[in-house]
């Protein structure tokens, strides 16, 4: 098999938060895909290792940040590379509240969603989540998941699904 035809595949790059008893945190995810239009589902996938995916099995809820070109890198350190499993992110990434649900400010907009069922992969749950409420916040360009790696210069961690071993 070919693996480079994975990195043909498109993405955005995207901030996922949730809950954890009162306290907010999430991480950056590459897979998020709508499902169906009416009614608004959308799909992510979350590595079994990744604090937020405890959180959003407690939660049964997510909020979805869609970020920009213009994003601060460190938001994309912050939520990426580091796990809320020991760290206050959201200490450090600036967020406010909408529907109930911690939304990354630095962000063109949000939806907010809830889990309707998910499916077990061996490494990730795919999560489907019906959307309840989104809005456009800034007329900013959405970063694209090629945009990442060729302008930042940025790297997939092994929790993403995209991950590439370096020889
Ligand atoms: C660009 C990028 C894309 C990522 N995509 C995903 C993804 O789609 N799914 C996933 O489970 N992790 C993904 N990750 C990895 C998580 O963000 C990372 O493992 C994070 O540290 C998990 O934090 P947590 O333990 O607080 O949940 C991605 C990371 C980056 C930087």
């Amino acid at each position: 098999m070919d693996n480079k035809i994975f990195t043909k595949l498109s993405y955005g790059v995207y901030a996922v938060s949730t809950w954890d008893n009162g306290r907010p945190t999430g991480c950056i995810v590459n897979s998020v895909m709508q499902i169906t239009s009416s009614p608004a589902t959308i799909a992510i996938s979350m590595n079994h290792n990744n604090y937020t995916h405890k959180c959003i099995e407690e939660s049964g809820k997510f909020a979805v940040s869609v970020l920009t070109e213009k994003t601060d890198p460190a938001v994309i350190g912050t939520l990426g590379f580091f796990s809320g499993r020991d760290t206050d992110k959201f200490e450090k990434v600036a967020y406010e509240l909408k529907s109930y649900m911690p939304v990354v400010s630095d962000s063109c907009g949000y939806l907010t969603c809830k889990v309707i069922n998910k499916m077990e992969t061996t490494t990730h749950t795919v999560f489907l989540a019906e959307v309840e409420e989104a809005a456009v916040s800034a007329d900013a360009e959405p970063m694209t998941y090629a945009y990442y790696h060729k302008v930042i210069k940025g790297k997939s961690p092994k929790n993403a699904p995209t991950y590439i071993a370096e020889n």
